[in-house]
């Protein structure tokens, strides 16, 4: 997964077993989640790519609104306040490379 993920944007890909999932940078450091939210079991993103609310602060579910930690996958504020986002493993390679772990 060779691609480029600016800061406080994120990028969503398909796995090889049929995931989505979105990776974002926050301050150097990459976090990948599944693309489910915990509320409706719904994709999170409304427009392509688009999983940041507008300041870039937090994870946003476009459906209602739910707001996510994007270190923890937590949800902070939504109807699935207290739940989580299902963290991805990652590594990132020297050669700027992302790979699932
Ligand atoms: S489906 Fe995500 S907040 Fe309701």
């Amino acid at each position: 997964m060779m691609e480029e993920i600016p800061e406080r944007e994120a990028r969503a890909f398909d796995t090889d077993d049929g995931r989505t999932i979105f990776i974002t940078q926050r301050d150097g450091a990459f976090f990948a989640y599944n693309n489910v939210c915990p509320h409706l079991q719904t994709e999170l993103e409304f427009l392509e790519n688009q999983f940041l609310d507008r300041d870039g602060e937090y994870i946003e579910c476009s459906t209602h609104g739910a707001l996510f930690n994007v270190e923890s996958g937590e949800c902070i504020s939504g109807p699935c306040l207290g739940e989580s986002l299902e963290k991805v493993e990652i590594t990132v390679h020297s050669d700027g490379g992302i790979y699932l772990t």
